[in-house]
């Protein structure tokens, strides 16, 4: 059995779970695999949450966090219309230089009228990890950078419990420009920003992304589904169905502290994919 590292034993499902493309529905139906995560020692799961800052008291004979994780169909039958609509086709052949300079010019919906500048996104070109998020609040806006704020410091713990730095990831906003107020990014605005972040995932081609919060999650997947509902499944994102989890929004967690131990809950679910996405990855690339 895999450890899922830092001490945690988490019981790894069979595979099935394939990058760009994720697995074909056998019979048309749209979930195909269900597995489960368990974490077998709770107190083991006590230390890495506090990494998280979370203060969570597991009894030692709590039953085991359970994560199912449940791979959802190919996303062509889960986001054409975001994907036909808002694509602008400007974006599909940028190179880094040229994406970046097409963002800081943006003035494809009014949001460019209330920005200081525009929050392109930071991190690794190279990152196998790539963190996606709302939209720029008042300090993003301000130093240019996502996730700099108060969110922006516990979305860094997440990380570093995951065991990466966060200059190894790339950590990206649906909108790139700040809405004031930091009011719901309306969907013409993200729909004027999709091109931009299709592009960013496909020139980074990361093997996981993880939506940071609902409306991150609901923009990517073009769903209303709510984030109970979304979370502990796999699901896909963009032209070569990058594989996708959603966890909660880290300036949600810092309201309800008690939600924690459920975003441990997905970060491990997303740890556990991560590996296995590699690994069938690497035999892939040997067969
Ligand atoms: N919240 C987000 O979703 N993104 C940021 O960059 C900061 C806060």
């Amino acid at each position: 059995m895999p450890s899922s590292g830092g001490g945690a034993s988490v019981e790894v499902p069979v595979g099935g779970v394939r990058r760009g493309g994720l697995t074909s529905a056998p019979s048309g139906g749209d979930r195909v695999e269900t597995q489960a995560a368990v974490v077998r020692d709770p107190s083991i799961v006590e230390v890495q949450t506090q990494a998280l800052g979370v203060d969570v008291y597991v009894p030692r004979n709590a039953p085991p966090l359970r994560a199912e994780v449940v791979v959802d169909a190919p996303p062509a039958a889960v986001t054409p219309a975001i994907n036909a609509a808002a694509s602008p086709a400007v974006a599909a052949n940028l190179d880094w230089e040229a994406l970046r300079a097409e963002v800081a010019a943006c003035q494809r919906c009014d949001l460019h009228a209330t920005r200081t500048q525009t929050v392109f996104g930071v991190g690794s070109r190279q990152a196998r990890w790539m963190f996606i998020g709302e939209a720029p609040g008042a300090e993003e806006d301000r130093q240019g950078e996502p996730f700099v704020g108060r969110a922006g410091q516990l979305l860094t713990s997440m990380i570093r419990a995951l065991g990466l730095r966060r200059e190894d990831v790339f950590i990206a906003n649906v909108l790139k420009c700040r809405p004031p107020d930091n009011r719901d990014p309306k969907p013409a605005e993200a729909a004027s920003c999709r091109g931009f972040l299709e592009r960013q995932v496909a020139l980074v081609d990361p093997t996981l992304i993880i939506a940071v919060g609902r409306i991150a999650a609901q923009n990517l997947l073009a769903t209303e589904t709510s984030l109970a509902k979304l979370r502990g499944k796999v699901h896909s994102f963009g032209a070569q169905a990058w594989p996708v989890v959603v966890t909660y929004h880290p300036a949600y967690l810092l309201r309800s502290p008690g939600e924690k131990r459920k975003s441990w809950q997905d970060l491990l679910h997303a740890r556990q994919l991560f590996g296995r996405l590699e690994r069938e990855s690497a035999s892939e690339g040997r067969a």
